[in-house]
C-alpha cells in the first residue's frame, strides 16, 4: 500500500514538474509487478523478456516496437495485457505512453543495473538465511530457499542436485504437492511485488509465475488436491490462486493486519488463516466467505500447521506458546470463548516463527527466535526432543515424509537435520556453494 501510494505521489510530482517519465522509477515497477510472471527468462511468452530493458528492447516474436507494446496494453492489439487480468490502470498507460513518446529511454543507473538483472548469476559470499524448507514426496529430496532461486538437495547434502532460479528476492514458503509432480514456492521481492512459483519437479521447469500485490506474500499452501495455493499477503488480505491456470481466484480481506500463514482443511474447502491482527480466521476456500474466528485472540500470529488428517491445528507466534485449535465449534462462539482450544504446548523460549505436524500426526516442531527447535507429542503435549545446534533463530522446519527426520533453518544459513525420536543431530550443511569474499573482491 505504502508503496502504491509512493508511485502515486511520484507520477504527481513528475506530472508537476513536466519532467519525462523516466524508465527506472516509473516504468520498471510497473512492469515488474504486472507484466514479468509470463515475460521472463524461465517464461518467454511470445518469446518477449520484460525482466531487464535489452529484452524490452529485443521485443518478442513480432520484432521490437514500443509501440507493438502499448497497442497491446491498450487493447488496439489482442489478446490485451496483462493477459487474463484487469487492464493496467489509465494513468500508468498514460504514463507509459508519454514515456515512449519522450523516447523509451533507458535510465537505470549504473550501479543498480547488476542488482536488477534477474538472470544474473547467482553468487553467494555467506550463507543466505533459510526462510523455507520442505521434503519431496518420496523423502528423498530437500527443498531450500536461497536468494533468487530455490535449491533441491538429496539428504546427503554436499553439491545441491538442481538450483531453480526465479524472479523473487526471497523465497518465503516451499509447498509439494503430495503426488511429488510439482513444487509451490512464494515469496517476493519487498515493495515491489509478490509472486507464487510453480515448478514441474521432474523436469525442473517452471510452468507459472504470478507477480500478485506490491509486496512480498508469506504462508503459502497447497489445497490436498494440488488445485489452489493460498498466500497471505501485506494489504491484510489472503488471495487464492488456481494452480494450474495462475488465476487469482479469491482475495479475502477478513485480517486486519498482513497475514503470514494458510493453511487449507482437510478437504481443501474450507482455510484457516493467521496473521499479525492475532487472528486465526476460517474462511470459505470455495466461496472466499467468512466463517467465524478460531481463535481467542493474543498475541501476533506467524506460523499454522495442521493435522495430517483432521481439521485440527496448531498455531503459534509472538506469545511463544502453540496452541491446538479445533477448525470446527460446537456452539456459535461467545465472547472470549476458547471452546475450540484442545491444548498449549509448552512456552517457547522465544517467538515461534515456525510449526510443522508430521505425516503420521505423531509429532509437532515448533521453530523460532531461540536456535533450539522442540519437538512434542501431538496427542500428550510433552515435549520428546530438543535440536540443539543452531547458531541463531529458526524460520524454517519441516518433518520428512516418514515422520524419522526433522529439517530446520534459518538465520545462520545453516540446514540441520535431527533425529525425530531424539533430538539427534544426523547432518549439517550449507545448502548454496560459497565463494570467497576475497576472490570475488579482486575479480570485479
Ligand atoms: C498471464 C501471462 C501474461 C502476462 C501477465 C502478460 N503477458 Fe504479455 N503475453 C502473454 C502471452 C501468452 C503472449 C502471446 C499472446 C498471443 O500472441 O496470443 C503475450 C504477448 C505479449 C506481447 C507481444 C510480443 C510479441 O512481439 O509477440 C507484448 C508486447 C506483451 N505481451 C506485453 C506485455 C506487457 C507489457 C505486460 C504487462 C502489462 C504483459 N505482456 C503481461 C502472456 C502474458
Amino acid at each position: 500500500m505504502v508503496s502504491n501510494r509512493f508511485a502515486g505521489m511520484l507520477l504527481l510530482v513528475t506530472a508537476a514538474l513536466g519532467a519525462d517519465p523516466s524508465y527506472f522509477r516509473d516504468v520498471r515497477p510497473i512492469i515488474q509487478r504486472q507484466c514479468q510472471g509470463c515475460h521472463q527468462p524461465n517464461i518467454k511468452s511470445s518469446n518477449l523478456d520484460l525482466t531487464s530493458y535489452e529484452g524490452f528492447q529485443a521485443g518478442g516474436q513480432h520484432g521490437p516496437g514500443a509501440t507493438t507494446l502499448l497497442g497491446y496494453i491498450t487493447g488496439e492489439i489482442r489478446p490485451r495485457m496483462p493477459l487474463g487480468q484487469p487492464p493496467l490502470p489509465v494513468d500508468q498507460i498514460q504514463l507509459i505512453r508519454e514515456w515512449i513518446a519522450a523516447g523509451a529511454k533507458d535510465d537505470t543507473p549504473a550501479e543498480a543495473r547488476e542488482d536488477l538483472a534477474v538472470d544474473k548469476p547467482i553468487v553467494y559470499t555467506q550463507p543466505p538465511v533459510i526462510n523455507a524448507l520442505a521434503f519431496s514426496a518420496d523423502g528423498k529430496k530437500l527443498a531450500v530457499s536461497g536468494n533468487r532461486e530455490i535449491l533441491i538437495h538429496s539428504l546427503e547434502g554436499a553439491e545441491p542436485l538442481r538450483r531453480l532460479p526465479g524472479l523473487s528476492d526471497r523465497i518465503l514458503s516451499l509447498v509439494f504437492s503430495k503426488d511429488g509432480s510439482t513444487l509451490v514456492a512464494a515469496g517476493g521481492t519487498a515493495s515491489r511485488f509478490g509472486e507464487v512459483q510453480i515448478w514441474d519437479v521432474a523436469s525442473g521447469k517452471l510452468k507459472r509465475s504470478l507477480t500478485l500485490t506490491g509486496d512480498t506474500v508469506f504462508g503459502a499452501s497447497l489445497s490436498p488436491d494440488a488445485s489452489k495455493v493460498a498466500v497471505g499477503c501485506t494489504d491484510n488480505s489472503v488471495r487464492i490462486v488456481d494452480a494450474s491456470s495462475g488465476k487469482e481466484l479469491f482475495k479475502i480481506g477478513n485480517h486486519e493486519n498482513w497475514v503470514l500463514g494458510t493453511i487449507f482443511g482437510v478437504d481443501g474447502k474450507r482455510i484457516v488463516s493467521v496473521g499479525r491482527d492475532r487472528a486465526a480466521k476460517l474462511t470459505d476456500a470455495t466461496s472466499g466467505a467468512f466463517l467465524e474466528n478460531v481463535n481467542l485472540l493474543r498475541g501476533e500470529l506467524a506460523a499454522i500447521a495442521r493435522h495430517p488428517s483432521k481439521d485440527v491445528v496448531v498455531i503459534g507466534g509472538e506469545d511463544r506458546v502453540p496452541y491446538i485449535y479445533m477448525m470446527d465449534r460446537a456452539q456459535n462462539m461467545k465472547i472470549a470463548d476458547d471452546s475450540t482450544l484442545i491444548r498449549k504446548l509448552e512456552r517457547q523460549d522465544g517467538s515461534i516463527a515456525a510449526l510443522s505436524w508430521s505425516a503420521d500426526g505423531a509429532h509437532i516442531a515448533v521453530g523460532g527466535a531461540s536456535p533450539e527447535v522442540t519437538i512434542y507429542d501431538a496427542e500428550t503435549g510433552k515435549r520428546t526432543a530438543a535440536c540443539k545446534g543452531h547458531q541463531a533463530g529458526i524460520y524454517a522446519v519441516a518433518f520428512s515424509p516418514d515422520g524419522q527426520t526433522l529439517a530446520t533453518g534459518g538465520f545462520d544459513g545453516e540446514v540441520r537435520l535431527y533425529r525425530v525420536a531424539t533430538g539427534e543431530l544426523a547432518k549439517e550443511f550449507i545448502p548454496v556453494p560459497i565463494t570467497g569474499g576475497e576472490n570475488l573482491r579482486s575479480r570485479r
